[in-house]
């Protein structure tokens, strides 16, 4: 009888420092020529040492079945902290249990409900601005205008108006702590005193937005009507000891979730519709399922639930095309892994981009095709895909925002599709960047073409 450790992959040792430059020149390659030469679970050692690991049973032991065992504590976690504080994303034990307690209600379907108008506000204002693009046939650069859109969402979400008074701060800011967080984290360039040209702006930028935080926290106090993620923070009290978010808590809070779920959300509308403007035929069943629920009138939120395509089809490019293309813990002991013992202190990685084109799990991965998601085909397959599925990650980490980044891409989706046909400028030569996500580089040229 075959024991489980049989069924896991052997793990092989790549040789010391191979390739190594080329963690810094294009790191998402560099794992593919690891998982090709030396299979699905990797030793590898140089100037970062880490297992990787590209077996969807494994990854669920690290993110489920044995979370405990594993936490945030890596080189590039630390970066991440360094650079927008210590909110969901990077706490850890008892700060993290609490604050996820705290927070997890506000991003229940039910409660983000009333976001739906600012989504729709914001998309239907961009779509009014392309108006001329789509007149004077002008090239435009998509990436741009969805990290734009999704800024906005994300702004008025978490602070109302405080977030129009500040926007081209609140752009600036972001830019410099996204740019930082995708740095190469080698440990002495991470250190913010260390004084490059982008750890200085990075102080900097970190200074005048808890300043502005500050500022924004004190004007609202006592004046707690407004609907946002903001006044929610504010007058958030844990149930059991009665404690509130202090205002350095909330400041994380509400840069992490502008960090985390902004460019994530913008990449993955960037590579929706790069997707659609590929595949004809899915375009046009996509077209004539939201004309069948909308009739061309503005979606509204009761309905977005009857879009199942436009849902499976976010799901395929997102398969593709995963945001948050790789994931990273630390081993906090000893542990014992796939049969083999990891010392305390190693790092775990995987690359959801690997893992969700990996053939052990589907069928003809390059091919962008819907449904694969479709419920007949999951019924099918058992759910076998869904463990090699985790663009929002899964266990108790996982994305705490996803509901609220399906319905405002589904939102913004629907409302640029029925008025606008998305094609991509067929000068473009396509190549991906690795910045806090994957995307295409220099941004995506676009030209619009009205329905
Ligand atoms: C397409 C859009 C998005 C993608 C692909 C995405 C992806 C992810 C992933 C993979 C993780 C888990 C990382 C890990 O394993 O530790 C995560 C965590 C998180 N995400 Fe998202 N995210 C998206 C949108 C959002 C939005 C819109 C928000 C907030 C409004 C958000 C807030 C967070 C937070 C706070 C965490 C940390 C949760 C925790 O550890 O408790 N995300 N996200």
């Amino acid at each position: 009888m075959m024991s489980e450790i049989d069924e896991y992959p052997k793990l092989c040792k790549a040789p010391l420092f191979y390739r190594q430059w080329e963690i810094i020149s294009d790191p998402s390659r560099f794992i593919n020529v690891l998982i090709r030469e030396f299979g699905d679970f990797i030793h590898y050692r140089g100037l970062i040492n880490f297992y990787l690991i590209n077996n969807a049973t494994l990854i669920k032991k690290v993110l489920n079945e044995t979370h405990r065992n594993f936490d945030k504590n890596t080189v590039i976690y630390n970066r991440f902290r360094n650079a927008f504080g210590n909110g969901l994303v990077t706490a850890e034990g008892a700060h993290w249990r609490r604050q996820r307690k705290l927070i997890q209600p506000s991003f229940k379907p039910i409660s983000i409900e009333k976001f739906s108008r600012i989504m729709l506000d914001s998309s239907n204002k961009t779509i009014e601005r392309w108006e001329n693009f789509c007149k004077s046939k002008t090239t435009f650069n998509l990436t741009e205008e969805m990290n734009m859109l999704t800024l906005e969402i994300a702004g008025k979400s978490l602070l109302s108006d405080g977030f129009n008074s500040a926007a081209r701060d609140i752009i600036r800011w972001t830019h410099v702590i996204n740019k930082y967080s995708a740095g190469v984290p080698f440990p002495i360039f991470s250190k913010k005193w260390f004084p490059s040209p982008l750890n200085l702006k990075l102080r900097r930028a970190l200074r005048e937005y808890r300043s502005f935080m500050s500022k924004t926290i004190e004007n609202r106090k006592g004046n707690e009507l407004e609907e946002d993620l903001l006044s929610v923070f504010l007058s958030m009290r844990d149930e059991e000891t009665g404690q509130s978010m202090n205002e350095d808590e909330i400041a994380e809070e509400v840069l992490g979730m502008i960090v985390g779920g902004q460019e994530t959300s913008a990449t993955a509308l960037v590579w929706t519709l790069y997707e659609l403007s590929l595949n004809a035929e899915v375009e046009e069943k996509l077209l004539n399922e939201i004309m069948n629920v909308t009739a061309g009138a503005q979606i509204d939120f009761s309905r977005i639930g009857e879009l199942k395509y436009l849902k499976v089809v976010i799901q395929e490019s997102m398969r593709l095309h995963p945001p948050f293309w790789f994931e990273n813990r630390n081993a906090m002991h000893d542990v014992e892994l796939g049969g083999v013992n990891i010392q305390k202190g190693s790092m775990i990685a995987f690359s959801r981009y690997a893992l969700h084109r990996n053939t052990d799990y589907w069928d003809d991965p390059e091919t962008f095709n819907p449904n694969r998601f479709d419920e007949e085909s999951s019924r099918e397959n058992n759910g076998v895909n869904s463990s090699a599925y985790l663009p929002f990650s899964s266990g108790p980490r996982v994305c705490i925002g996803r509901h609220f980044a399906m319905m405002e891409m589904m939102i913004i989706l629907c409302s640029i599709l029925q008025k606008y046909k998305v094609r991509v400028n067929p000068h473009y030569k396509h190549k991906v960047v690795i910045n806090l996500t994957m995307e295409p580089k220099g941004g995506l040229p676009v030209i619009l073409e009205r329905r």
